[in-house]
């Protein structure tokens, strides 16, 4: 029985999607801060190692399943061997709970800092404003201490925009959203990088920074030095957004003739290359900041939360002129990237239902956004923040490394990585060559390991952010728990039986 599935309208809109979920808040508050810490420009030659060796390779993978089995990943998994379908539930199990939940609130505080960027409403001290005023920041992750209902609105809002998106076809919601946002995302950063480059002190900023090359810092016959490969790989993971299935689920809309090669590779250069020219207004409005405050610039600038909601609020008090403008700008910015990148988060998740219990996307959206809500409301309470922290922290050294490292064992030993390639170059476009085998079946995992062994070894020597242990199995041990029972829940639902029966294009 041929099942109709949702296919995209062109090949630039999925495109511009899967650059959609990739570009994210990553992109803006993470790349920046690795790459000051981590040797400057020469932190270039891990970030583009790492992308050659586990980011391409692995996103070949996910497409080339995804558009084999044109199926979201439990169904995939299972269709290859039923005894993996928990791992294919886990992905965008934990796509949605260990990270939707709480990005979706992260996206409520751009969109309060959005207003109060008009008013420059977050004072003179943002430090104090941020932790204090704003999030009323508790002691502990256990004092949940009320909820925020400014960050709640906000983030019910992101929330609805989301529903409005995904309820509908993947060529009238995802794609027609994308196709507006990822001009907008140019745009809007374009405007804000040049602007950057034009303060005071920017300039020197960058180049002392951002493009002066300590290769000594990632050096490999120091212990610091291959942290930061490793760091490096962990990076362009997250930044791709790999391991989660979202990028399974994405190609299973896609049509037979496909070049996969090609779109795997044109995602990952353009995510990257936002990164690093991202990097240029970051640098920019730091080295302005610290210029204008006479502070040092390694004081002044951090990453995550901190970059966006404390240094750039400081930075935008700083500036001569047009400051509402210039924040307006650069809260815009990380809404369309968070947006694009929660949109695909929820997809990958509903993909499932919609493939496992044979409802209609419109009910299973409408389902999971409204749980979703439910479940960011813990996030803007005044615990938050450390719950985010907490959870984050695990589902990027854990949850994320393990799943990519069976997502390899399964595509390259199982199933047998040159019966994916050849699907891959029996589908056009760019050959795919046999060092991918390679990649798949032995460097990408091999690599992936060595990640979760150093986070392993680092967390049992150290509790994570000196939070208190309770707090670290709770929030970052129980995400992962939960996550793997509900998991295995999900996969003793049985299938449809005409849904196991591979669909994939003959070859
Ligand atoms: N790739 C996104 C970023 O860089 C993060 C993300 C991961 C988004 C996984 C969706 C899924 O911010
Ligand atoms: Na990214």
């Amino acid at each position: 029985m041929a099942e109709k599935r949702s296919l995209w309208g062109s090949k630039i809109g999925f495109l511009l999607a899967a650059i959609g979920s990739a570009v994210g808040l990553g992109n803006i508050w993470r790349f920046s801060y690795m790459a000051y810490e981590n040797g400057g420009g020469a932190f270039l030659i891990p970030y583009l190692v790492a992308l050659l060796c586990a980011g391409v390779p692995l996103m070949i993978l996910e497409y080339s399943l995804g558009h084999r089995e044109k199926a979201s990943p439990p169904l995939a998994f299972a269709r290859i061997n039923p005894l993996w379908e928990p791992l294919g539930w886990w992905m965008p199990v934990v796509a949605f709970f260990g990270i939707n939940l709480f990005y979706a609130a992260v996206i409520g505080w751009c969109i309060n800092y959005f207003g109060l960027s008009l008013t420059l409403g977050w004072g003179t001290d943002t430090q104090s404003f941020f932790f204090g005023e704003f999030l009323q920041l508790s002691d502990s992750p256990f004092t949940l201490g009320g909820i925020r209902w400014p960050v709640l609105a906000a983030t019910a809002g992101a929330w609805a925009i989301c529903w409005t998106i995904c309820y509908r076809e993947v060529s009238r919601g995802i794609e027609k959203a994308s196709m507006i946002f990822m001009p907008l995302l140019v745009i809007l950063t374009l405007i804000l990088v040049g602007w950057s480059l034009r303060l005071d002190g920017a300039r020197e900023a960058i180049r002392e920074f951002y493009l002066k090359a300590d290769l000594s810092k990632i050096a490999l016959n120091t212990a610091e030095g291959r942290k930061v490969w490793v760091a490096a790989f962990g990076q362009i993971f997250f930044t791709l957004s790999l391991g989660f299935g979202i990028m399974i689920t994405y190609a299973s809309y896609l049509p037979k003739k496909t070049d996969i090669t090609g779109n795997a590779l044109t995602t990952c250069i353009l995510n990257c290359l936002y990164s690093i020219i991202a990097g240029f207004a970051v640098f920019g409005t730091i080295g302005f900041m610290a210029n204008a405050k006479g502070v040092p610039f390694d004081e002044a600038i951090t990453s995550g939360p901190g970059l966006a909601f404390v240094v750039y609020p400081e930075a935008i008090n700083q500036l001569p002129i047009l400051n509402q403008l210039f924040g307006a700008l650069f809260f815009l910015v990380l809404i369309v990237a968070g947006i694009s990148s929660m949109i695909s988060l929820t997809e990958a998740f509903s993909c499932s239902i919609c493939d496992k219990f044979v409802i209609s996307r419109q009910k299973a959206t409408t389902i999971i956004c409204s749980l979703g809500l439910i479940g960011s409301i813990p996030f803007t309470t005044r615990a938050g923040l450390l719950i985010l922290d907490i959870a984050d922290h695990f589902i990027n050294n854990y949850a994320l490394i393990i799943g990519g490292i069976l997502e390899c064992i399964l595509i390259g030993w199982l199933l047998k990585s040159q019966v994916m390639r050849r699907h891959v170059n029996n589908s056009g476009g760019i050959r795919l060559w046999p060092v991918w085998d390679i990649c798949i079946r032995v460097i990408t995992p091999a690599v992936l390991l060595i990640m979760l062994v150093g986070a392993l070894l680092e967390d049992f020597t150290r509790a994570y952010g000196a939070y208190p242990i309770k707090a670290l199995l709770l929030f970052g041990g129980g995400i992962l728990f939960v996550t793997r029972l509900l998991s295995f829940i999900l996969s003793h639902v049985p299938w449809r039986p005409e849904k196991l029966k591979t669909k994939h294009h003959p070859e």
